[in-house]
């Protein structure tokens, strides 16, 4: 492995919303800044194909939200001067590996995949569910071999696609008889509330529970959400014990707030009413998300295109660099 392998890191979000909100950020995105800062060689993809599996009628917004979801990249963090960042269908060796692995990821892998029978449940009748769906891990282990990355940061959820990823890596060395790929880290928070934060309702934060803070919302925004946000139910009085762990006031206040513990026992003990916690937690919040939105603020979409051109040609660079050596491998020529 070269030293240039072992410091680079792969990673995507998909663009079926036009904003990220904070469980995209503690899941992973967080995590990217932090890389990106130690020095990692950071690739930093908007999945605009995989967004199509659900969205396949709406393709013009898929890409008019990619832009977006690159804004967050660098609201949230991403310097585009050290880290590359790019759209998946701009590098067309993405969809070129995804076929190759198409042809030996056995089907019995896939069906298997939760996240798949969860779309497959919530698309309904079998004849609208796309193919692509079907084959949404092998795109994204596509995503991922052609960096031959370290590591690749990301929330709790994907770690079945993870699995698959590398898999397929073991099989095709296998099959080829050949060293192409070494498995990759999975880079999931050790953190259980940051690696699957959950909503204002508690649930996952997921932007189809519409239970989500998404890092450009306004202050006014959070304080409104962060007011309906679930408390203890059976807390009712400011004198009744609260329980933290199921609360989501507190789960943001542990992380966005310096006196949490503080915050936390009061709760615990019934020293504090939820609206003070509510107060106190829109607080925090907002104080730790206004940098972001004044970065984001300032980005104008003449340099978001420019930074996405860039990060492409970077991207191409080393994905056709591995997608020579699948060929290779494969006896293609
Ligand atoms: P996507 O777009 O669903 O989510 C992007 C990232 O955010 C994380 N995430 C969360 N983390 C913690 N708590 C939450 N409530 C939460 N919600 C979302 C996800 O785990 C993810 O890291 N399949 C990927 C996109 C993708 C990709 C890739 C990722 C395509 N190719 C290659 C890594 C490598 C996805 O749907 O992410």
């Amino acid at each position: 492995m070269t030293n240039q392998q072992t410091k680079r890191i792969l990673s995507g979000m998909r663009s079926s919303n036009p904003r990220l909100h904070i469980g995209n950020y503690e899941g992973a995105l967080r995590n990217w800044v932090d890389l990106q800062n130690e020095g990692y060689d950071m690739f930093c993809m908007v999945a605009d194909l995989h967004a199509l599996t659900t969205m396949y009628e709406n393709a013009g917004e898929v890409s008019t939200n990619a832009r977006e979801v690159a804004k967050d990249f660098i609201a949230g963090g991403i310097d585009p001067e050290k880290s590359s960042i790019f759209i998946q269908s701009h590098v067309r060796e993405h969809a070129e590996l995804h076929l190759l692995f198409s042809m030996i990821t056995p089907l019995g892998w896939l069906e298997r995949v939760p996240t798949y029978k969860e779309k497959q449940e919530d698309l309904g009748a079998a004849e609208r569910e796309p193919y692509g769906l079907l084959g949404y891990p092998v795109l994204q282990t596509a995503d991922i071999l052609l960096y031959k990355p370290y590591g690749v940061p990301v929330g709790r959820d994907q770690a079945p696609h993870l699995e698959i990823g590398n898999d397929i890596a073991v099989r095709f060395n296998r099959l080829y008889n050949k060293e192409v790929f070494t498995p990759f880290k999975y880079m999931i928070p050790q953190d259980e509330s940051r690696a699957k934060l959950p909503g204002l309702d508690m649930r996952k934060m997921s932007k189809s529970y519409d239970n989500c803070i998404y890092l450009s919302d306004t202050e006014d925004e959070t304080a409104r959400k962060i007011k309906t946000a679930f408390t203890t139910p059976s807390k009712i009085k400011k004198s009744d014990p609260g329980v933290p762990e199921g609360c989501a006031v507190c789960q943001y206040l542990r992380l966005y707030s310096s006196t949490w513990e503080l915050q936390w026992d009061e709760d615990r003990q019934g020293l504090r009413g939820c609206m003070q916690s509510k107060t106190e937690c829109t607080e925090a919040v907002n104080e730790y998300l206004r940098p972001m939105r004044q970065r984001r603020a300032e980005l104008d979409d003449a340099a978001i295109e420019a930074i996405l051109t860039r990060g492409a040609e970077k991207a191409r660079e080393v994905a056709s660099a591995t997608l020579d050596e699948v060929k290779s491998a494969m006896g293609m020529f």
